[in-house]
Formats: C-alpha cells, sequence, structure tokens
C-alpha cells in the first residue's frame, strides 16, 4: 500500500528548535520522530511512502535515503513553495504513480497514535467513500479540524479550528486520510490548496462521500513543546508503544549513549540525547534534553527542552524553556517560563567568584 507524509511545515509552535532542526526530526526517545511514523506505517503493511517536504527537506532526505533501514522504497517531493495540505498530497502522489481505486493513505507529519490503519481502510473500502478521515475525541476541539458524523459514519461537515465553544463535538480530524487518488484531481496545480478549508468542504459541497472512522486510543498531535515532551514521557511511562522501541515499563530517564550522569536527581521523566553529561547535584524533570547537551552542578531544569549542543553553567536553572542548539547558560542564570532562545545565543553568567 501507498502512503504520502504531509512534513513539509515550518513547524513555527516548536521554534527556536525548528529553525535548525525540521519538525519530522524532532528527537523521540532519542530517534527522529519521522522515524517512529514510518515504523508505524510500516506495521501495517505500508511498502512506498512519498514525503511531501518544503522546509529544510536535506536533513530528512540524508538520514532516510531510499529508506531500506525501515524495509519501505522512499520517495521526495520537494516543493518549491508551499503548496498546502492538499497542493502538497497532490505533487506527491503524482510523483508516487498513485492509481484510481487504489486506496491512497494521506498523513499529517507530526501525529503519533495507535489508531488501527486497517480498519479505517476496511471502513473506506466497504462504505465506498471518496475519502475516510480518521477522527479521535479531544478536550479543546478548537485547534483542530470538526467534524459531526452521521450515525453510519458519514461526514456532511468539516469546520477547521472553530471558534472556542463552538465546536459542535469533540471529534477531530487526527490528520489521517485514506483516499480515492482520484478526488486529487479536483485539487488545482501548482497554487497553495489545503484539505481543511479547500478540499474537503468541496467535495461535502458537491455530495461526495466522505466517512469517519472514530478512534479512542492514542493520539497526539506534536506541533507544541508542552505536546512533543508528553509524548515523549508516554512512551516513556509504557502509555503507548512505538513500533521502533520495545515497550518500556516505566522508567523515569531514558539516556542515549555515552552519557555520564553524575548523581543528579531525576523529579519527573526525563529523555537524553547521546553524549550528555549532567553534574553532581542537578535537578532535571519533565524535560526531553537532545544530545551532547553539559548541565553543570546544581543546575535545575523543569519542564524544558533543550536543543543539540547546549551548556548550561553551574546553578544555573531552565524552567519551562525551550531552547535552540548551541545555547550557552552562564553559572547561576536563572531563565523563567516562556524562555526561547535561539540557535547559538549566549546568555553570560554570574562570575564563579560570586
Ligand atoms: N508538504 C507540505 N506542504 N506539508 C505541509 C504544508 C505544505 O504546504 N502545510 C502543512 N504541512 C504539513 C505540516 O508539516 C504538518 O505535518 C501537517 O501538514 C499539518 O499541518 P499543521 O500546520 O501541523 O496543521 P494543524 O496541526 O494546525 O492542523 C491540522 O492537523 C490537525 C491534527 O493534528 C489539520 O489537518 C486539522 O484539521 C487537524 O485536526
Ligand atoms: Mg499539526
Amino acid at each position: 500500500m501507498k502512503a504520502v507524509i504531509l512534513v513539509g511545515g515550518e513547524g513555527t509552535r516548536l521554534r527556536p528548535l525548528t529553525y535548525t532542526t525540521p519538525k519530522a526530526m524532532v528527537p523521540v526517545l532519542n530517534r527522529p520522530y519521522l522515524a517512529h511514523l514510518l515504523a508505524y506505517l510500516a506495521s501495517y503493511g505500508v511498502d512506498e511512502v512519498a514525503l511531501a517536504l518544503g522546509y529544510l527537506p536535506d536533513r530528512v532526505q540524508a538520514y532516510f535515503g531510499a529508506g531500506e533501514a525501515l524495509g519501505l522504497r522512499l520517495i521526495y517531493s520537494v516543493e518549491e513553495r508551499a503548496l498546502g495540505t492538499a497542493g502538497a498530497a497532490r505533487l506527491a502522489a503524482c510523483r508516487l504513480g498513485a492509481r484510481s481505486n487504489d486506496p491512497l493513505l494521506v498523513l499529517n507529519g507530526d501525529i503519533f497514535t495507535d489508531l488501527p490503519l486497517d480498519r479505517v481502510v476496511n471502513v473506506h473500502r466497504a462504505a465506498g467513500a471518496s475519502v475516510t478521515i480518521g477522527l479521535v475525541p479531544v478536550a479543546d476541539p478548537s485547534q483542530y479540524g470538526v467534524v459531526k458524523p452521521d450515525p453510519d459514519g458519514r461526514i456532511r461537515a468539516f469546520i477547521e479550528k472553530p471558534a472556542p465553544g463552538t465546536a459542535p463535538t469533540n471529534l477531530i480530524n487526527a490528520g489521517i486520510y485514506v483516499l480515492d487518488p482520484s478526488v486529487l484531481d479536483l485539487v488545482p496545480p501548482d497554487r497553495f490548496y489545503q484539505f481543511e478549508q479547500g478540499l474537503f468542504p468541496a467535495l461535502l459541497g458537491a455530495g461526495a462521500k466522505v466517512w469517519g472512522f472514530s478512534w479512542s486510543g492514542y493520539w497526539i498531535d506534536i506541533g507544541t513543546p508542552e505536546k512533543y515532551r508528553r509524548l515523549n514521557f508516554d512512551l516513556l511511562s509504557g502509555t503507548v508503544a512505538s513500533p521502533l522501541v520495545p515497550r518500556i515499563e516505566n522508567r523515569q530517564c531514558y539516556a542515549g549513549e555515552d552519557c555520564v550522569l553524575d548523581g543528579a536527581a531525576w523529579v519527573g521523566p526525563v529523555v537524553l540525547g547521546n553524549r550528555c553529561r549532567v553534574g553532581g547535584g542537578a535537578t532535571v524533570g519533565e524535560s526531553v534534553i537532545w544530545d551532547e547537551v553539559r548541565i553543570g552542578p546544581e543546575a535545575r531544569v523543569i519542564r524544558s527542552i533543550i536543543g543539540r549542543g547546549c551548556r548550561l553553567g553551574p546553578g544555573a536553572v531552565l524552567e519551562d524553556a525551550v531552547i535552540g542548539d548551541n545555547v550557552e547558560v552562564g553559572a547561576g542564570v536563572c531563565l523563567g517560563p516562556g524562555t526561547r532562545l535561539g540557535p547559538g545565543e549566549v546568555i553570560a553568567g554570574r562570575p564563579e567568584s560570586i
């Protein structure tokens, strides 16, 4: 089976991390997020995938190559300018050679779920639908595409990001579609066009069969720092498993290779990349720390994300912060909630003697 993954967005809500690392490549338990999504597809027998890329495509191509390591055939559809979700899928499906009547999977490239793909495809075929959308319930649907399916699963309206309090249900578009590739002929070529505000409303307006498959298992969109951390911790606690890593039974700290962690205290789940060092007496919790980060003795890192190669001096404090690659924070500097530091920024600390 063939699939398209949409991975062209700039990941604005994950800045400053995404200034240097595309959202698809942010590490989740020390493997690029996209490797988990590809392994999920492969576990359902998907064998050909087109990655629809726009922003920082080289990093993705250099890492995944032709897909051999995951047992898939990967092709790359790189947009010169953003074509929107439907425009990107149209181009990628064309490059993949998707054929009419052969259902095509399309996925947003920032979701993690255990939704059973085989069951969505079965529903799609049984209904003879043009499009079948994976649906999940969430507490606040206002940040998503919302639908209200009929009891048999048929969808008659699609509302993208309704104003808070106005959504007709809490069932949202999970960013997983099964399409009859012929619907992509309705997408205008070479210009920005979205599924959410364009193709879905157009199909519904024309009376096409659009179906929903509802799933109440695990689902998350990793597009914000909070949810990106949450996915790492849910994998660490065993709340959900990735086909890429053996199920983990409730571990507090997951460290990559060659880390030196002398007497640090973990006060909540922590994921550390490869070759990190954490000094004695440091306190770290609810944080995701990328490769080659050094955290000085007596430092404190809480609810934060630290990009690759950062240095934190002794006694530095980071709370609810997101800092890009290669940032240096001096000894004793306290950075409070909401701090964002761009790649390479240097925040000098108190002199050691004070
Ligand atoms: N190739 C390409 N080109 N990819 C794109 C483009 C583009 O022009 N624009 C967005 N994408 C990719 C993003 O990289 C992401 O993986 C996916 O399409 C969705 O874009 P987001 O920017 O993350 O959208 P969202 O999270 O606000 O909303 C979407 O996802 C929700 C579920 O997480 C919508 O599809 C909602 O309806 C849905 O509920
Ligand atoms: Mg998203």
